[in-house]
């Protein structure tokens, strides 16, 4: 049966959409809005709402935007109007200079030594939900898109503040949710005001922001009186000492200033870690869970990789190199199912990428969703096939498969979120067989991340001890 697996896709138009419904698909799925030739052209232009649009698919015109002269292609009006509210100023939409003081402080902490600490905290994160997890998959199907996004935000509470977030968590999700349902849904006017007008819903946003910050104030203020008197600023640079994210940030400066996060820029970076890092990770472990479920012989493959190994808190950020069939099957998700689907930009001024020319105002997109399934990048790109990315497989092409997008606003958080679904994964398969609980349709949807249209529900009985 799973042979004949074919990993769900929205319906692909056959046609480019007229403005009403692309206006009404946007709001709803994004990745639902490209027709067919988008997945079989280099390079697509079109009108979007009066102005010029190109979707990159050619290697050389996407190096183009996106490393070499990153410099012209700005985050566009909407997206930073859409996403301010829950990141603010921070990495996220920073422009310019600030964004280059905010990378040059924050890369430190994210740096390849930062790793075991990092690990330490998910592997000690998911041991405590897999206990809990015991006695609600004997209750009965479980839903595992809830599931790994209580999950990884539980991973970002403890990554960040070395806090359980027990007292925030469903306060937290709640905010999420409903700002995903209705906020972060475009309409007309936010995709056409410049961001100097305000859009009729940008009352409602600058509201949710509000009380967004002040929810994230109160954890960290939370965090900060458990760390008086305790490590605080200074000698945690190098990462040996640090317990969190927190006490890197704290103790983080300039490299070229010698300037330190104030107290509003470090809450701004605290909700873009949060928002940036946990949703996206929990999508790309649930569509994981859910390609193993539907390919029982991978997940076996899985299984058998993980059986023997023994990962603890100390030992985590050493057991990755030994999980490349997990990994693989990480990186074939992300592929299949890219958590940001789109990445945008507006050029700033008249550019040329090779042959094509650029003008000022274009809005560019670079879609890994279109990227990840394209007819000339990829051999059979609608296979689920976790073997392209084992060890002795050929590199994709260049520039064809972008989860964590390119060049200098790649994501700061890729080798975090890596080794968390890997490290996530394994630790589930090792104690269960996951197989779907009905056998309903899932389409996947993508407005700010790419989820499933419903949380489908899961069977997980326990594997015998090794
Ligand atoms: C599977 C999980 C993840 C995916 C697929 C993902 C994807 C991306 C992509 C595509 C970008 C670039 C956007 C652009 O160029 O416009 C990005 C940027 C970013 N990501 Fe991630 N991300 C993930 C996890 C994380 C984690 C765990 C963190 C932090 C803890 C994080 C923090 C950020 C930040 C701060 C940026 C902005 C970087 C900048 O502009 O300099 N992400 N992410």
């Amino acid at each position: 049966m799973s042979a004949a697996f074919a990993p769900p896709v929205p319906a692909i138009p056959e046609h480019r959409l007229g403005r009403g419904a692309y206006l009404r698909t946007l709001r709803t799925n994004t990745i639902a809005t490209w027709p067919r030739e988008a997945y079989e052209l280099p390079i697509r232009a079109a009108t979007l709402l009066g102005r010029p649009s190109l979707l990159l698919n050619d290697p050389e015109a996407i190096h183009h935007v996106l490393v070499a002269n990153p410099e012209n292609y700005r985050r566009t009006a909407a997206s930073i109007r859409l996403l301010r509210p829950v990141v603010g100023n921070g990495l996220l939409l920073a422009e310019g200079d600030a964004w280059r003081h905010q990378r040059r402080t924050l890369a430190p902490s994210f740096a390849p030594r930062v790793m075991p600490m990092l690990c330490r905290h998910i592997a000690l994160a998911t041991t405590g939900w897999l206990s809990g997890l015991v006695p609600r998959a004997a209750a009965g199907p479980v839903d595992l898109l809830a599931e790994m996004q209580g999950l990884t935000l539980e991973i970002a509470g403890r990554a960040l503040f070395s806090l359980e977030t027990g007292a925030f968590r469903d306060e937290m999700r709640a905010m999420i949710t409903e700002f995903g349902l209705t906020l972060a849904r475009p309409y007309l006017l936010d995709l056409l005001l410049p961001l100097g007008l305000p859009s009729p819903r940008d009352l409602l946003r600058w509201r949710f922001k509000r009380r967004w910050m002040r929810l994230i104030d109160r954890i960290l203020a939370a965090r900060l009186a458990v760390s008086a008197g305790g490590a605080g600023p200074g000698g945690t640079e190098t990462g040996g000492d640090a317990r969190d994210l927190l006490d890197l940030m704290l103790a983080a400066r300039d490299p070229e200033s010698g300037e330190a996060f104030d107290r509003t820029a470090l809450r701004e970076q605290v909700a873009t870690l949060i928002v940036a890092g946990h949703e996206t990770t929990a999508v790309a472990l649930f569509w994981s869970l859910f390609l193993l479920a539907a390919v029982p012989e991978e997940q076996e493959r899985v299984a058998a990789e993980v059986a023997g190994l023994a990962i603890t808190a100390e030992n985590a950020a050493t057991m990755l190199p030994r999980m490349p069939r997990t990994r693989a099957v990480v990186s074939e998700a992300l592929r299949l199912y890219p958590p940001a689907a789109t990445i945008v930009r507006q050029a700033m001024a008249d550019d040329r990428a090779g042959e094509i020319a650029i003008r000022r105002g274009t809005v560019v997109f670079v879609a890994p969703w279109v990227l990840h399934r394209h007819r000339r990048l990829w051999h059979e790109p609608d296979r689920f096939d976790p073997s392209r990315f084992l060890p002795d497989a050929p590199p994709p092409p260049r520039f064809a498969y972008l989860p964590f997008g390119a060049g200098p606003r790649i994501c700061i958080g890729a080798q975090f979120a890596l080794a968390e679904a890997a490290l996530v994964l394994a630790m589930l398969i090792q104690r269960f067989t996951v197989t779907r609980a009905t056998a309903e349709p899932v389409v996947p949807v993508s407005v700010v991340t790419t989820h499933p249209d419903h949380p489908p529900t899961f069977r997980l009985r326990a594997r015998p001890a090794a």
